[in-house]
């Protein structure tokens, strides 16, 4: 039995050693305005993601409250008028240095400075995580009306259905950039990957090509999908938004979004349950299709407050705990063990990188190591950060890792994985 409190303090000691060394800083003349921000690793990922920067605030507010909020604000800096903020801010990139798809997702041909698509929302749990530790309502003040103008956005221009489940117009805006839901959405489902990884740019290309016009893109109907964990995160993040405007006496906005969660909550159990394989699957195109592939985004919904806790049962005893799907020896596997799209090893560095296509991901468990808890499975929740410490323990923290042996691989000192000192 290792003592957990030491392995906290060693982890906290180098996460803190991980962020300093990931930590960029500048003046942004397009802004004119001073950055600082952690980068999820030294190589290729040098810019400010918007859910990365949720994961490394939720770390820091475990050591650092004041380092943890300005992460948050440093990156809210960068949120367009209209309320959407984008997944990434290329803050000291210019178009000299930045790669090329930083153009293709971005709405600016030679400039650009964030990108035009988006990611789950993490922000608002981020923010009640830090303010459950200082009570600081400032913070607050300052955080929440533009996290809500953000929710908005997403509800006003993503939810052409009117059904409260946000679609998603590109791969990337799951944050599981080559998860197999998304052949079914594109309607190839074989496995060359030059092949896949054209479907996904053709994507970001049209979307380009329609300066991210949402309401054109989702009438095309050619990448509209209503994604399980986005779509999770979605209706938690209004729920942590009702919460904490009651903090601060927003009665109404309070209401209003313990409202949408609720409506959210109830399409996505009504909509996104398959009877036949008893587990939930993100649905694509206009017509609601089901992309009928067991992924770990099919069991995403185990974070929700408000499951029933029949389904709840048959997600944990018939997939989550099923060897023969993601019960590996180094759970959560990202694409459950019996799909064919199941390559718990890395991609190898001469090929075309695909993420996402069985790796072990520390980030997607931390949702279901705290639904799990949410929902009293202490045990379960337990033998997974069990076998998180150890593959850390082994490998370090590493972008992802294999299922089977715990192998880390990618980048080194990769910045969310130290959530695993958060589940401790
Ligand atoms: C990869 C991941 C994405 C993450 C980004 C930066 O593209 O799939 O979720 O935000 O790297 O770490």
């Amino acid at each position: 039995m290792v003592d957990k409190q030491a392995l906290k303090q060693k982890y906290q000691t180098l996460a803190k050693k991980i962020f300093e060394g990931n930590t960029i800083q500048g003046f942004a003349k397009w802004k004119s305005t001073h950055y600082k921000f952690i980068a999820p690793a030294k190589k290729e990922y040098v810019y400010q993601w918007f859910w990365d920067t949720a994961f490394h605030a939720i770390v820091l507010s475990n050591f650092d409250l004041p380092w943890a909020k300005s992460e948050i604000k440093n990156h809210l800096s960068a949120q367009w008028d209209d309320g959407f903020i984008p997944h990434i801010v290329f803050w000291g990139g210019n178009y000299l240095n930045l790669p090329h798809w930083a153009f293709i997702e971005s709405r600016f041909n030679f400039r650009p400075r964030t990108s035009a698509l988006t990611q789950p929302s993490v922000f608002p749990i981020a923010v009640e995580i830090i303010y459950n530790k200082d009570k600081d309502k400032d913070f607050l003040k300052e955080t929440l009306f533009k996290l809500a103008k953000h929710q908005k956005w997403l509800l006003e221009n993503r939810d052409p259905d009117k059904d409260y489940l946000i679609s998603i117009i590109s791969p990337n805006e799951s944050g599981m950039d080559e998860l197999p839901v998304f052949q079914y959405a594109l309607n190839y489902t074989g496995e060359n990957a030059a092949r896949l990884h054209y479907t996904h740019r053709k994507v970001d290309l049209l979307n380009h090509l329609f300066r991210f016009n949402n309401k054109k893109i989702l009438y095309r109907d050619y990448f509209n999908v209503e994604e399980m964990l986005f779509n999770t995160i979605y209706i938690e993040a209004n729920r942590s938004l009702s919460r904490l405007f009651k903090e601060i006496d927003e009665e109404n906005e309070s209401e209003y979004f313990s409202n949408l969660a609720n409506k959210g909550e109830v399409s996505l159990l009504e909509k996104c349950w398959d009877e036949k394989d008893q587990i939930f699957y993100s649905l694509f195109s206009k017509s609601e299709k089901m992309a009928r592939v067991k992924t770990v985004a099919s069991l995403m919904p185990i974070f929700l407050d408000g499951i029933d806790k029949s389904r709840l049962n048959q997600l944990v005893k018939f997939h989550l705990l099923n060897p023969n799907e993601f019960w590996r020896p180094f759970p959560i596997p990202s694409v459950a063990a019996d799909e064919t799209y199941y390559f718990p090893a890395d991609t190898p560095a001469h090929k075309i990188k695909l993420l996402w296509r069985g790796p072990t991901w520390i980030n997607t468990n931390w949702f279901i190591v705290r639904g799990l808890r949410k929902h009293g499975y202490n045990k379960i929740a337990d033998q997974i950060v069990e076998n998180m410490i150890n593959m850390v323990e082994k490998w370090g923290f590493r972008e992802y890792y294999n299922p089977e042996t715990g192998q880390g691989y990618r980048r080194e000192n990769f910045g969310w994985s130290t959530l695993l000192l958060d589940l401790l």
